[in-house]
């Protein structure tokens, strides 16, 4: 199967889709694909086919998001957690994720023609080695594309996603590229492994469980959650168009708690960049309180400059991720 699938809606979905679309239309969806064994079970099929009819399902759902203008959607393929299943069941979805990445890479030209982004995130020195080459292989090859974009979380879990960007954050201030005090809320979500897309709009968990299972945890604080009882495999349109109804209905408050939060993250800044500059001020103005203006101007300067550093660090991030992708893709036989 492969990552595009092909089609069309029929009448009703068409003209559904069209009404969905009249309204407010996540720009962003992430999917935790839940209920693939239970799903086996139910069919009595063995449980590798229900995680191939769950990646099936996939792009079956990644078609029906492009019909209703949803540029970018993330779903969590493989948790850390993930590991603990049994041997047999890890091989499974190793061999199932080699198998499509894979199949993407000789697929590169239809992904180019719809301009499909696809990016892994999480933790890939956890993987087999040849598997990490092969991911590379294929992000590499589509990271120009910019049209749409498919963020799979793969050996991933959230706290592990936070606790890097702390380490990396580590990182630039030990290298001097940062300061300890240019940490903040604004620096962590862009040291995370998601830092290139907007937060999700809509969180959608499948097959009735009600928690996020160390998923985006970060990224989904004002985002619209939906749990829906139907397994992944069976996903259709119309769970889809039901989550994203759910989404419209709230899209005013969600609005509005976002924009609250970004007015205190900036409030939080300018009082961090207060604090900096009374510090500064303290150790090279022999003490002497600073005027009014003179202390706007010092604090609009030193702005300037924690940002100018914040943009190197997070160049110099960057370039370390990417070389680290390059290397791994050139490895790939
Ligand atoms: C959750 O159902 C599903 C998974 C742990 C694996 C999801 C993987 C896919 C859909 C394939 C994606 C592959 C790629 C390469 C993108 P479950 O196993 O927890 O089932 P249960 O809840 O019924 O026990
Ligand atoms: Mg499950």
């Amino acid at each position: 199967m492969s990552w595009i699938r092909e089609g069309e809606l029929n009448l009703i979905e068409r003209l559904s889709a069209n009404v969905l679309k009249a309204g407010p239309v996540p720009k962003h969806v992430a999917f935790i694909m839940d209920g693939n064994r239970r799903f086996a079970r139910k069919k009595h099929v063995d449980r590798q086919e229900g995680h191939s009819q769950g990646f099936n399902k996939l792009a079956e759902t990644l078609r029906w998001c492009l019909q209703l203008d949803i540029p970018e959607v993330t779903v969590y393929a493989f948790s850390i957690e993930n590991f603990n299943r049994s041997r047999e069941e890890v091989d499974g979805l190793m061999e199932l994720a080699k198998l499509k990445f894979l199949r993407l890479l000789d697929e590169r030209d239809k992904l180019e023609k719809h301009g499909v982004c696809i990016r892994v995130l999480g933790d890939l020195t956890l993987l087999p080695l040849d598997l990490q080459q092969l991911i590379a292989k294929a992000v590499v090859a589509t990271r120009e594309h910019n049209r749409c974009f498919l963020n799979v979380c793969f050996a991933y879990t959230s706290r592990h996603e936070m606790a890097n960007a702390v380490r990396e954050m580590a990182w630039g201030v030990e290298q001097g590229l940062i300061k300890a005090s240019d940490v903040s809320e604004a620096l962590l979500s862009e040291c995370l492994y998601s830092s290139n897309s907007p937060n999700p709009d809509l969180l959608i968990r499948t097959s009735g469980e009600v928690r996020l299972s160390d998923f985006l945890l970060w990224q989904t604080s004002h985002s619209c959650l939906v749990f829906q009882s139907v397994l992944w495999p069976e996903y259709s349109f119309w769970n889809l168009c039901d989550a994203v109804i759910q989404y419209q209905c709230n899209h005013a408050s969600i609005m509005k708690a976002r924009e609250l939060h970004q007015d205190e993250q900036r409030r939080q800044q300018l009082e961090a960049d207060h604090a900096c500059v009374a510090e500064l001020l303290h150790h090279h103005g022999n003490g002497k309180p600073a005027d009014g203006p003179r202390r706007q101007e010092a604090v609009a300067e030193y702005g300037l400059r924690r940002e100018a550093r914040v943009k190197d660090f997070l160049e110099a991030l960057r370039n370390k991720r990417d070389s680290f992708l390059t290397q791994l893709a050139s490895q790939a036989t």
